[in-house]
């Protein structure tokens, strides 16, 4: 049996314990479990921006294009962000959305593997994911097909000599359950094909080693675990071998060579800047600067090691407080992603009761109750008083009563 008293020791020896500090903390006994939605907010960032737009914007103006580094954002965050996801300095860029990255990496592979027509995804992808690809299907015609692989069939059975591209998130969005991204992106490689992955659920919680795999491109979302705050800019991945050979769909200013000399005729730049499209978003970049200061401070490893034991607890702690409660995330955490599912009937009005008890978390159709757990800002004892929470609720069964339709 666990008990309170062993979360509390838990969380003493906590060695990321000091940085819940640096985020601004919930109100009255309020828990965030969805980080997985939208990461904790670093203290540091409304004074930050309010800089940003005193100095540079409203004083520096047009000079702190070249003073106030915002061109080199993309690339500056990029390189801080790489040690999180197995990537070299170089090889990450921080712009646009993933879904617009998703566009620009899928029809860059399209290009490298021409003859090739088939993006290869799973039916249980994040929509974007399946979206962006139907978009860029559509307006290839017969260059390009979408081909899904069936919930519960391996992908690797689903390669063949005409699919360009294996595009996958390592972790579902629903059930969080995880691939195993090396022996897909070598299956993808010996069918000849490339590998995109989407590590939204991923990036920030748990292992990825985008360059031990092999992997030739990714995408993800810095607003989730990453905590760079509503609308931050994503981040893209490149393998160097591919960063010359890629000709960017999305030929925009910023990614020229020398974009300033304004050429009539547009020249890639030499590396990972040429996947740039336009103007760097300066004030969302100011802010997601804010939490990858926090980032560069902490052994990615120890972010690792305090998600594997925030979950595991979370998933004991269902066991022992709410035992009728379906899992619907694998057990074992290395067959998991950054939040914890269960199942239940009530969906969105059990979510809308368990806000109503503090524990704020989310829901997907049909029935996933979504538990976010961020490394950085939750302790264990948290866990401890959610699954409380969740269990009197549960036990009350008022949430029926509640509109779904509200507050979600
Ligand atoms: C796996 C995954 N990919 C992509 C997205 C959306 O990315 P964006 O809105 O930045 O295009 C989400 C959003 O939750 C997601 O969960």
């Amino acid at each position: 049996m666990i008990t309170y008293q062993q979360c509390e020791a838990l969380d003493r020896a906590d060695p990321l314990a000091a940085l819940r500090d640096l985020f601004h903390q919930p109100e009255g006994d309020r828990i965030y479990l969805d980080a997985n939605s939208v990461g904790a907010m670093p203290k540091a960032a409304p004074e930050r921006l309010l800089q940003v737009m005193r100095q540079g914007w409203s004083h520096d103006r047009r000079r702190s294009w070249s003073t106030g580094e915002w061109l080199s954002a993309p690339t500056r965050h990029g390189d801080r962000i790489a040690p999180l996801i197995g990537a070299a300095a170089g090889e990450v860029l921080v712009c646009d959305s993933t879904s617009v990255n998703l566009f620009k990496l899928l029809a860059a592979a399209l290009k490298l593997r021409h003859g090739r027509p088939v993006i290869l995804s799973e039916a249980g992808n994040f929509p974007t994911d399946l979206y962006v690809a139907q978009g860029l299907r559509d307006f290839l015609g017969h260059d390009c097909e979408l081909h899904l692989v069936p919930e519960d069939d391996d992908p690797a059975d689903h390669l063949k000599e005409d699919t360009a591209i294996l595009s996958m998130s390592l972790v579902d969005y629903r059930t969080s359950r995880r691939h195993d991204m090396a022996r897909l992106t070598a299956a993808a490689h010996q069918a000849g094909a490339l590998a995109l992955w989407d590590l939204s659920h991923a990036a920030g919680v748990i292992p990825v080693d985008l360059n031990a795999a092999g992997a030739d491109f990714a995408v993800g979302c810095t607003y989730k675990y990453l905590c760079g705050g509503p609308g931050a800019p994503a981040f893209l991945y490149v393998a160097q071998r591919h960063q010359r050979a890629v000709q960017p769909v999305l030929s925009g200013w910023m990614g020229h060579a020398a974009q300033f000399d304004f050429a009539t005729e547009y020249t890639p730049a030499p590396d990972i800047r040429r996947q740039l499209c336009g103007t760097p978003p300066v004030l969302a970049n100011a802010v997601l600067e804010t939490a990858l200061d926090i980032w560069s401070t902490v052994a990615p490893q120890a972010v690792y090691d305090k998600h594997a034991s925030l979950s595991r607890l979370m998933v004991d702690l269902l066991g022992q407080r709410c035992p009728d409660v379906n899992l619907a995330s694998p057990h074992g955490h290395a067959r998991r992603g950054g939040h914890i599912s269960i199942s239940h009937a009530g969906g969105a009005a059990l979510v809308e009761a368990l806000a109503q008890h503090g524990v704020i978390c989310s829901h997907r159709a049909p029935d996933s109750i979504r538990f976010g757990l961020g490394p950085l800002t939750l302790r264990h004892v948290d866990i401890w008083d959610a699954v409380g929470r969740l269990k009197d609720v549960l036990a009350d069964g008022t949430w029926s009563d509640i509109d779904p339709g509200l507050g979600v």
